[in-house]
């Protein structure tokens, strides 16, 4: 733990004690600084406190905290009996209600009552740093310090420049980070800063998906975590948050990007929000919740059919085309080798981009006896089928069948460009590359604080790179193409860097 003396700041004031507030103070009280925490609300306080108390108790209970170190921590954190008290702090941190006037209000009570070069931070997670320093006699003291709950744990902030921050302010904050063991994430002001901006595409395309009829919520959440590496599926993870507030921040970055179609929300979303479907703090979103426990549904199991079609495949991949014969023939059927499929095969194709009726369409392929394969991401733990308009359900059901012999379960969607998988990896992919170049955050520091923040396997970039980037490219094009909207306009970085066999990473060389 470094010397008080070392730190970037000798005493902080948190204002605000809510579940950032305290949080953030038990950051810094752990690190080695005198906290002040005050709130409007004096139970607020109290129970902060308590918390805060609880918390390391128990760590020091679990000898992850030495009997010194608790006593220090605990000497360290102090309440507030009001806005005075805070005047000797040379930071302070507000984490009150998310509302711009109250923000700007509090800054210019606390203007009135520190040092001019008190640093003045703002943990607002979807206001403008600029526009909470405008009313501020020094803006260039304030600065956007955006933790994610829970703060202590959460090993990222946001240290954000608004346009009048200086330089130094940034720095300073930067250093105090790093010494609290957090990773400073530097980004301009900018909506949704890096981490809530880089968020979008998972759930906004989840939920357009769903609102297509394309998958349900509990197919699209299965599909993400077992082909993709997700740790929780995008609808689990809105009822976890509550769709009240993840739709209200679709819809504040939407309105702040003036419209662009990428970040639209979801019509779907505002009518859940409407009838209370909240997620798990109201009992019910997307799944069911009793004592705050999901209620698991069981994965419909179909009734067994009788195999008797060849398959036919469309993909030239060595491996594709192993495995899919391995599988085929320990269900004692044949994939087929020839260029074209025989008169009764089931024809399987692999679009990247393209939905299956376009697809199957440029083939010639018999419509009735064909469907589409998902080849994109892993294989081993679900596989996707997609059935188009006129595809006779009981070949579906051989497919199904077939493809599933090994007990790897096998899902069956609606016709999508890009089925599931491709078109929420390639719209998190894009959405990372504009973020890259518009300068909100350096690829690296995107991909790490996604990472960090969200817990997706990859960074939007190198998801990427381990995808293949001409690959997105491809789907995202094939989107474009299907539905005809700017919303899967790839980005000029991801372009030029396809165009130029550049990396997703590398900055433009004249940097
Ligand atoms: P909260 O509702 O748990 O706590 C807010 C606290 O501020 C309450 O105890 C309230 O009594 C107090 N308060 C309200 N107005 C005040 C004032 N004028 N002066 C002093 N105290 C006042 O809210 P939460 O979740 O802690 O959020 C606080 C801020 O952090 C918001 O700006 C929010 O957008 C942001 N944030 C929240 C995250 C979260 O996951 N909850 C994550 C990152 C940022």
């Amino acid at each position: 733990m470094p010397a008080t003396s070392q730190l970037p700041f000798s005493r902080i004031g948190v204002i605000g004690a809510g579940a950032m507030g305290r949080g953030i103070a038990q950051l810094f009280a752990s690190a080695g600084v005198p906290v002040l925490l005050y709130d409007t609300r004096a139970d607020s306080l109290q129970q902060a406190l308590a918390f805060n108390r609880e918390l390391l108790e128990r760590a020091a209970a679990k000898g992850t905290l030495s009997a010194d170190a608790l006593a220090a921590t605990l000497h360290r954190l102090k309440a507030a009996s009001s806005l005075d008290e805070l005047a000797g702090c040379d930071l302070l941190i507000e984490a009150i209600v998310e509302d711009l006037d109250a923000k700007q209000a509090l800054f210019a009570e606390l203007e009135a009552r520190v040092a001019a070069d008190t640093v003045l931070a703002s943990n607002t997670s979807s206001l403008s740093i600029t526009r909470i320093a405008a009313r501020c006699r020094h803006p260039e003291r304030v600065a956007g310090f955006h933790f994610f709950n829970p703060a202590p744990l959460m090993r990222i902030v946001e240290v954000v420049r608004g346009q009048r921050t200086s330089a130094a302010v940034v720095t300073r904050l930067a250093r105090l980070a790093e010494q609290a063991g957090h990773f400073p994430a530097l980004s301009p002001d900018s909506p949704g800063f890096i981490v809530n901006h880089a968020g979008r595409a998972f759930s906004t395309e989840a939920l357009r998906i769903l609102g297509e009829g394309i998958a349900s919520a509990a197919q699209i959440d299965r599909i993400l975590r077992d082909t993709a590496g997700f740790r929780m599926g995008p609808f689990e993870l809105l009822d976890l948050t509550g769709l009240d507030i993840s739709h209200a921040v679709m819809e504040s970055l939407y309105q702040q990007f003036y419209q662009d179609p990428r970040y639209a929300p979801s019509p779907l979303a505002a009518q859940r929000v409407a009838a209370g479907l909240l997620g798990r703090k109201s009992g019910e979103g997307f799944y069911r919740y009793q004592d705050g426990q999901q209620v698991r549904e069981a994965e419909p199991r179909p009734e067994p059919v009788n195999l008797d079609r060849p398959f036919w495949l469309d993909s030239q991949d060595p491996e594709l085309r192993h495995r899919v014969g391995l599988l085929l023939s320990q269900a004692g059927v044949v994939l087929e080798s020839a260029e074209t499929p025989s008169a009764r095969a089931i024809c399987l194709v692999t679009p990247l981009g393209e939905d299956a009726s376009t697809c199957i369409d440029a083939q010639g392929l018999p419509t009735e006896r064909s469907l589409a394969l998902e080849s994109f991401g892993e294989l081993d733990r679900r596989r996707v089928l997609m059935r188009q308009p006129a595809l006779d359900p009981r070949l579906e059901a051989q497919a199904r069948q077939a493809l599933g012999t090994d007990g790897v379960p096998v899902e069956v969607i609606n016709d999508s460009p890009g089925f599931i998988t491709q078109r929420v990896i390639a719209s998190i992919v894009n959405l990372g590359c504009e973020i890259a170049q518009r300068g909100i955050a350096s690829p690296l520091t995107l991909d790490r604080a996604v990472h960090l923040a969200l817990g997706y396997p990859f960074g939007p970039l190198a998801f990427g790179e381990h995808f293949g980037t001409a690959r997105i490219l491809t789907i995202l094009q094939g989107l474009q193409a299907c539905y005809g909207e700017p919303r899967y306009r790839p980005s000029p970085w991801l372009r030029r860097r396809v165009q130029l066999d550049l990396p997703l990473h590398s900055p433009d060389a004249a940097e």
